[in-house]
């Protein structure tokens, strides 16, 4: 028999909650009242942390839209290999766009996703993520938004996957085997 995986909760639902509250708040702040603000959400580990951020606006012009960008296989480390799996159906020239994640680990995806947004020519362009994993880093990525800096462990829950089981989890857990 394989060993069965053990969870350890890092971060809990409890302080998400805080935390992401905070950064809607300030993400909100920064925006000039009465210009759109697109949230775009990367396929697909970012989907809570988005919904979970959006619904802290109390203006009614965020706009949500939905990008996959895939750069890691089944197993845990990135393959380097950056696939768009789903574009955007609008335009996003001459808005403010803020990409939205839920970690950035080697910054492979996020330093090619931001190349490949700048060149669309939005208003404004800027990153939130949720965890950062800052010891991994192979790629400069300049993230204005950071909820959580985490050691380098593996981690799943709320979103984050491993062999796309675990994304259920309410807290962010370190899986180990
Ligand atoms: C994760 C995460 C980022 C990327 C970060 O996505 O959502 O997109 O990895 O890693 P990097 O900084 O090393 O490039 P993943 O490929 O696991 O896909 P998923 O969101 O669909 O689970």
């Amino acid at each position: 028999m394989g060993r069965v995986p053990a969870l350890r909760t890092l971060i809990s639902a409890e302080q998400i909650d805080a935390r992401v509250r905070a950064m809607g708040e300030q993400i909100e702040r920064d925006y000039p009242e009465g210009e759109p603000v697109y949230l775009i959400s990367i396929l697909k580990g970012s989907f809570i942390f988005l919904a979970d951020l959006v619904r802290r606006f109390q203006r009614h012009s965020v706009r949500v839209e939905f990008m996959g960008i895939s750069s890691y296989g089944a197993g845990k480390t990135s393959s380097g290999q950056v696939k768009v799996t789903r574009d955007l159906d609008i335009s996003i020239e001459g808005q403010h766009v803020l990409i939205v994640e839920d970690i950035v680990d080697s910054g492979v995806t996020l330093s090619y996703l931001a190349r490949v947004l700048a060149q669309r020519r939005p208003r404004s362009l800027e990153i939130a993520t949720l965890l950062d994993k800052p010891d991994r880093r192979m790629q400069p990525v300049d993230i204005k938004y950071v909820g959580f800096e985490i050691p380098d462990e593996f981690v799943v829950g709320y979103g984050l996957d491993f062999a796309e089981d675990y994304r259920n989890l309410k807290d962010i857990c370190v899986l180990s085997e």
